[in-house]
């Protein structure tokens, strides 16, 4: 089986009332909103180096999908350095993600390498790994609202993947935002699978330029955007 999620129990939060990814197929919609939404991979072209961020790790599908993409990617048309960086307050153990994304043949190989790597002691709050010759991710277990405002990178691309923003207003404050524009550079990119009016909002008050596109499946509507900064930057 490849990708045939009819068959897989999709993990879900009672906490949150929300599926950590897509029931149709995670790993499509993570390519969709996140990879196809950042305009990766012709967005990362020609750099030396990348860092992507995201806001919520979960079961790490989403740099898993981006880790298989770098690999793929012909090593002349792929930055040297890929560095992730991921938050999450509510860390899943390595059983939990493996049971749960054993699904794609696909992922298998680097599945393997990645949780031989991730870490059994979960109350950590920040970990780097170096997950193979040119890729780290960074792991900051916490609230992304207390942890963010301690990153200092200049980061290239956001996947903004809370749960849905009604049940999980947290992932999606104005510190959040705020964060985010602080760490921009001019054109950095963003992708979110949602597109809540004060999400909406709270992005473009913090100096990002965002449009609604087609969504995954049946969602009607996500938002991609990049940071053009606030009037001093303009
Ligand atoms: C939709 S899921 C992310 C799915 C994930 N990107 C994946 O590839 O599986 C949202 C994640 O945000 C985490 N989360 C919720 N509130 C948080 C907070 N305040 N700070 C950090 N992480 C949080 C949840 O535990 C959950 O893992």
């Amino acid at each position: 089986m490849n990708g045939d999620m009819a068959h897989i129990d999709v993990p879900r939060s009672e906490k949150f009332d929300d599926v950590y990814f897509s029931v149709v197929d995670g790993l499509s919609e993570t390519r969709h909103v996140f990879l196809n939404g950042n305009g990766l991979p012709e967005a990362w072209q020609g750099r030396g180096g990348v860092t992507i961020c995201e806001t919520g790790f979960g079961t790490g599908l989403n740099f898993l999908a981006t880790l298989k993409l770098w690999l793929d990617s012909p090593v002349a048309e792929r930055p040297k350095k890929l560095h992730f960086i991921s938050f999450e307050k509510y860390p899943l153990t390595r059983e939990y993600i493996a049971k749960h994304l054993a699904v794609w043949n696909d992922l298998s190989d680097i599945l393997g390498v990645f949780l031989s790597k991730y870490p059994i002691d979960l109350n950590v709050s920040k970990v780097d790994l170096d997950i193979c010759d040119g890729v780290v991710l960074t792991l900051c277990f916490g609230d992304v609202n207390v942890l963010m405002p301690t990153i200092h990178e200049s980061v290239d691309f956001w996947f903004l993947d809370g749960f849905k923003p009604s049940s999980n207003p947290d992932m999606w404050s104005d510190n959040v935002f705020q964060n985010m524009a602080r760490l921009s550079q001019i054109d950095a990119r963003i992708a979110t699978f949602t597109a809540a009016g004060f999400v909406r909002r709270g992005l473009v008050a913090a100096g990002f330029e965002i449009q609604k596109v087609r969504g995954f499946g049946r969602k009607r509507e996500m938002v991609i955007g990049r940071y053009v900064g606030g009037d001093d930057a303009r």
